[in-house]
């Protein structure tokens, strides 16, 4: 699915480069990767710091699961073959919006570890964050914001991740956040200290 079908095509370097962008934006570029079980908090931590980093004068945007599926990705289910298409498309677009001088948040389940290591993979050195929101199953399914897990456990929903489906967690994430025992606002912080002592708030 993901083979490249066109010939007769030629890459163009951009004459305003990243390092560019960076200097007029005062900050690094880079992709900070939310992934986890569903109500793990992804999307809420995600949306807690780009509101921080956003006060701060950073450029920032955030691509979140359920929303991309609803119109870039919505010709997706969850198959593994089209949840590794959905990480490949969503690492593209989060590649160009770094490229854009952006610092980007996604947050997605991103069950697969060799879907997130290739979304690391088209990304320079740094530019890829990876950060596990780690909460147990126990935690997410008493949350069920959306009465998903319940429909799972019903078996209303077939291949629902952590039920019936697989999450592998990550191996060398950059940032472990304990979402069963931490507040977002706790976890927001951890994200946001991480980017200021490695840099990335600052060219
Ligand atoms: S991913 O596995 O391809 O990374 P993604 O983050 O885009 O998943 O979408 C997950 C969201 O889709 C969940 O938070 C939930 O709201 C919804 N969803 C619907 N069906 C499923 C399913 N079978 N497994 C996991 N999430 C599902």
């Amino acid at each position: 699915m993901s083979e490249q079908k066109a010939t007769n095509v030629t890459w163009h370097d951009h004459t305003v480069s990243t390092d560019d962008r960076a200097k007029l934006n005062k900050h690094k570029s880079a992709v900070l990767w939310f992934t986890g079980l569903s109500a793990c908090g992804k999307s809420t931590v995600a949306n807690t710091v780009d509101h921080i980093l956003h006060e701060k004068g950073i450029h920032t945007f955030v691509l979140d699961g359920d929303n991309v599926r609803m119109g870039l990705n919505k010709n997706l289910g969850f198959s593994a073959e089209d949840r590794t298409e959905n990480i490949r498309r969503i690492g593209e677009v989060a590649k160009l919006f770094c490229e854009s001088g952006a610092l980007v948040l996604t947050a997605f389940i991103s069950p697969y570890r060799a879907d997130r290591d290739s979304a690391r993979e088209i990304l320079n050195d740094g530019q890829f964050i990876e950060v596990y929101v780690n909460a147990s199953l126990e935690t997410c399914e008493a949350r069920d914001p959306k009465g998903l897990y319940k429909k799972a456990r019903a078996g209303e929903i077939k291949g629902f991740t952590g039920i019936d489906d697989p999450y592998e967690e990550p191996t060398k994430a950059e940032l472990v956040l304990d979402a069963d025992n931490k507040s977002i606002d706790d976890l927001a912080q951890e994200v946001v200290a991480y980017l200021e002592s490695n840099g990335y708030l600052a060219v």
